[in-house]
């Protein structure tokens, strides 16, 4: 396995391989972005895996400085999993300057987290699009979990004709259903216990077919912790319609703020 660090470095070493994955990843791997990585390495001939905590998708009083990070573990599961090349930036490699040009998101980028989160998918997109020309894969790999991140992500890169297949992966999950994320570490044992009512929130949603009575399910599971939303919406994330839609939920357990969402099917709206 290689690991490239630079700018520089990243844009000489041109993979010839004719399918050419990437994974972008914060660090911190766990299960989830291995269930990424298995997917990229069974699609492609290349695989590089990018860990980068981009700071310009924090706000200022988010958790920048406090997110985990584990370099030695995230080589060594790389490693294992048969990554071809890893790309480990200082943010003065991905960022040579304040960027005068960004990715803005459109509507979609300040409604559900982006109502809480104003600058986040700005950072995000301009940071994804920084590393797509960086990798310059044919396929890019990303989680689910974080729905509205893929659903911006497939709309910029078909509004910017880009020639990259973005692959969705479905959400990992621990065995009481909690989805896997690196924040999951902030949980204190009493907390990761109530953490437990997103999926079962996901459920009880997933059991109706009217969209007020989804989120009514949904919300009643949620009570006690303090919701952003658990909100029904169709599959690229307008307003919900007859057929397949999705249900999103955002909630603090104690000061960590943990999503969830999933697949439910609309009868009524
Ligand atoms: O999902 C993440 O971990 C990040 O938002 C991403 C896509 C790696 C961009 O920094």
């Amino acid at each position: 396995m290689k690991r490239l660090t630079t700018r520089a470095e990243i844009l000489a070493d041109r993979p010839p391989a004719h399918r050419r994955a990437v994974v972008m990843t914060m660090g911190a791997l766990h299960e989830g972005h291995a269930s990424l990585i298995r997917a990229a390495r069974q699609a492609d001939d290349h695989v590089t895996v990018s860990i980068f905590v981009n700071p310009t998708q924090f706000g200022p009083h988010e958790d920048l400085d406090k997110y985990p990070r584990s370099l030695d573990a995230d080589l060594e599961l790389c490693e294992k999993l048969g990554v071809d090349t890893v790309f480990t930036p200082t943010a003065d490699q991905v960022y040579a300057r304040d960027p005068i040009v960004t990715v803005d998101p459109g509507p979609l980028g300040s409604q559900l987290e982006g109502a809480v989160r104003p600058s986040h998918f700005r950072g995000v997109l301009t940071v994804v699009q920084k590393l797509l020309h960086l990798t310059e894969p044919t396929d890019a790999f990303f989680g689910e979990k974080d729905y509205q991140q893929l659903t911006l992500i497939k709309a910029m890169v078909a509004d910017l004709d880009q020639q990259v297949s973005i692959i969705g992966v479905p959400t990992s999950r621990e065995a009481d259903g909690l989805a896997r994320s690196s924040r999951n570490l902030y949980l204190s044992a009493s907390q990761r216990e109530q953490a437990v009512a997103l999926p079962r929130a996901l459920a009880a949603g997933s059991l109706q077919s009217d969209v007020a009575a989804i989120e009514a399910a949904a919300a009643a599971e949620l009570t006690g912790l303090d919701v952003d939303y658990a909100v029904v919406r169709s599959t690229d994330l307008g307003p919900p319609a007859p057929g397949e839609c999705r249900l999103l939920i955002a909630a603090r357990v104690g000061a960590t703020r943990l999503l969830d969402n999933c697949a439910v099917e609309v009868r009524s709206v």
